[in-house]
């Protein structure tokens, strides 16, 4: 297993080009199997997900082609095998859950088994369920299967009221709801960027989708869908993480790509803490001139709100600030899993259920750290990126999910870090 050797080494400077968000590209790859044209994505980000992805639409015969080296995936659901997404492939990611609507809709039965994904809480896939329920869809768990079949004659329009929102679920509803007979409102749904961006390329393929963006959603289902071509809307976490660089260790960088509106309520806290963000004619620059940052509070909240993605690294900024900071995880249960390793850099922190406080030190001291999730990790390496000394943050699999070529990225604005094989 490889570990990532990341050294404190002062102020950074020049650009970052930002990938294609992974999050969308997950959800925009399963809408191939809406239809037996072919859909084609451009900007894809070159990542393990994905990859993960790739195997599981081929599991069920479609054709997935990674061309320009992984940055555009030419595919074909044309010509499908199987309505069945095996274990095997399922438990290593979570959003394999999102083939279930597209099957549901195109061929009136699917069976997915149910999903893994990080460790971050119970993370259920009853809103999915429910919302092909109310489709008309008769769903029966048996052998860690979910066996969906939807009425004769295909999935009926409804209306699917979400208790509270869910990106996921909101994916899968948006892409069953095209092929239904009739309309579906999906209300209390997500207003993700990714959500757009999903509605956008289905309309390409023919969608009738009014909506996206805001919490209420109707689509009227149509009897087929075509083929398209869509770019991947930019990865705003990924955005983010890279704001969070010169934020930590001083400088300044150009996150090419990046737009405020995908991230507003971050840019907030990070002006409140003293960091300078201004938008470019090519992205967004990131600065920090004077000393210390000033403690802010966060709590994450479904989009427009401060995201859940980039709570890990905010803690990691906020280690070193002015101040105490308080950090209220809304989303995810069990999503300070990185708290006790940035303490083992010197960080305080307390947790108490989802809240985590957070008492600025004037320097955080590299040490030997785990990577537990995706997002975790990478808060490890700018926590290290702050930190006098050597920081060696392993299991980095982790990273290879989320984030292609950090090692590269970061060095290309001057950090100091290497990936090595484990001794
Ligand atoms: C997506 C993102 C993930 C992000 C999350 C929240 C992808 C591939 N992943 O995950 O990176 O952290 O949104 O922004 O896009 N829940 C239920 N039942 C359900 C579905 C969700 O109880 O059927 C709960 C979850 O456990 C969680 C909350 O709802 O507490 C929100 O989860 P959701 O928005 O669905 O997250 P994902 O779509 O899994």
């Amino acid at each position: 297993m490889d570990q990532i050797i990341v050294t404190g080494n002062g102020p950074l400077s020049g650009q970052i080009p930002i990938a294609g968000a992974k999050n969308a590209c997950l959800t925009l790859m399963p809408a191939t199997l809406l239809s037996e044209e072919p859909l084609t994505l451009t900007n894809a980000p070159r990542l393990s997900d994905i990859r993960t992805m790739t195997l599981l639409l081929q599991s069920l015969g479609a054709e997935v082609q990674a061309l320009q080296d992984g940055q555009v995936l030419a595919m074909s659901s044309h010509d499908l095998t199987s309505t069945r997404a095996e274990y095997d492939i399922v438990r290593k990611m979570r959003a394999s859950i999102l083939v279930l609507g597209p099957l549901l809709a195109r061929f009136g039965h699917a069976e997915v088994s149910l999903p893994g994904g990080c460790a971050i809480g119970a993370r259920p896939v009853d809103l999915h369920l429910k919302a092909f329920e109310a489709m008309g869809a008769e769903l029966d768990l048996r052998d860690g299967y979910v066996h969906a079949k939807a009425p004769a004659g295909g999935l009926k329009g409804g209306i699917v009221d979400f208790p509270f929102v869910s990106v996921g679920a909101t994916e899968n509803a948006l892409m069953a709801a095209t092929l239904a007979k009739g309309t579906t409102v999906l209300k209390n749904a997500a207003r993700e960027p990714e959500i757009v961006d999903l509605a956008h390329c289905l309309r390409k393929m023919g969608a009738q989708i009014d909506g996206e963006g805001t919490s209420e959603i109707t689509v009227q289902g149509v009897d087929r869908l075509g083929g398209a071509t869509h770019r991947v809307v930019t990865d705003r976490i990924e955005l983010g993480t890279y704001m969070l660089a010169p934020a930590i260790c001083g400088g300044e960088v150009e996150c090419l790509g990046g737009k405020i509106e995908l991230l507003a309520a971050f840019c907030e806290k990070l002006d409140a803490a003293g960091i300078s963000v201004e938008e470019t004619p090519t992205g967004l620059k990131v600065a920090r001139k004077s000393g210390r940052v000033s403690a802010v509070d966060v709590t994450t909240e479904p989009f427009p709100g401060f995201p859940t993605d980039l709570q890990a690294q905010m803690m990691a900024l906020l280690c070193t600030a002015e101040g105490t900071s308080v950090l209220e995880e809304k989303i995810f249960e069990n999503r300070f899993m990185h708290a006790p390793e940035l303490i083992r850099m010197g960080a305080k922190i307390d947790v108490h259920g989802g809240t985590a406080t957070v008492k600025g030190v004037d320097r955080l001291r590299g040490a030997p750290v785990m990577a537990t999730d995706l997002r975790a990790s990478v808060s490890l390496i700018l926590a290290g990126l702050a930190a006098e000394g050597e920081t060696i943050v392993s299991r980095v699999y982790h990273l290879d999910r989320g984030y292609e070529h950090v090692v590269r990225k970061l060095e290309s604005v001057g950090a100091k870090i290497e990936r090595v094989k484990e001794q």
